[in-house]
């Protein structure tokens, strides 16, 4: 049975400092387990539009009912996904708007998960998550976007197994400087699949 890894990348840079402690975790998992099947998807690229709030999947339906945008090819990765990955940088104290429209059309998964479904379609042994975030500040300035990526986990039924909270990160390549901070990204990456 194929495992699947699915990395949400939130920033508008491709190559900032989330890209490069992503990709420590994605290589670290590419070494422990080269049979993992692993997609990244850029919020940026996604195309995916905000929730309207149409309240159709209040109803008697699987998931956001909208299409026309890039959301389903999503939603369904999210719900056949084994290992979910989310690295973004904090901007204005909170998600980058690209990934937050993505967090907000998870709404219709949340009620169906409300009404008894089972959000997860893939059947492999485990469900596991792991969150970067990246910020110029530090401390407190993580607590939000945390808050809002642990709900979306919930909703898909992921358990949060690892994080990594790099702060004092302005410019895109300071990731590319602290060795701790790469090996706490290989350290996530591990414990994804170990
Ligand atoms: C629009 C915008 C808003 C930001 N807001 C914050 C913020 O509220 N707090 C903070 O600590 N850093 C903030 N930052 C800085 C980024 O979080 C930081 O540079 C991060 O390391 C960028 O990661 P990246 O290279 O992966 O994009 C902001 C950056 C941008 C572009």
């Amino acid at each position: 049975m194929t495992t699947r890894l699915l990395a949400i990348h939130g920033s508008a840079r491709s190559r900032g400092n989330s890209r490069r402690l992503l990709d420590q975790v994605l290589e670290t998992v590419g070494e422990l387990r080269p049979d993992v099947e692993v997609e990244v998807v850029r919020a940026y690229e996604a195309r995916v539009d905000p929730c309207m709030a149409c309240g159709a999947c209040e109803e008697d339906e699987i998931g956001c009912q909208r299409l026309g945008d890039g959301w389903h090819d999503i939603e369904s990765a999210l719900r056949a996904a084994d290992i979910l990955v989310i690295a973004s940088p904090v901007y204005f104290m909170g998600l980058p708007a690209p990934l937050k429209a993505i967090v907000d059309r998870l709404q219709a998964l949340w009620w169906y998960r409300e009404r008894g479904g089972q959000v997860a379609t893939n059947e492999g042994p485990f469900r596991r998550s792991g969150l970067i975030l990246t910020a110029a500040g530090n401390d407190k300035v993580f607590a939000p976007s945390r808050r809002v990526i642990k709900a979306a986990f919930n909703t898909l039924g992921f358990e949060l197994v690892g994080e990594v909270m790099a702060g004092d990160l302005d410019g895109p390549d300071g990731a590319g400087d602290g060795t701790e901070l790469l090996d706490a990204a290989r350290a996530l990456g591990r414990t994804l699949v170990e």
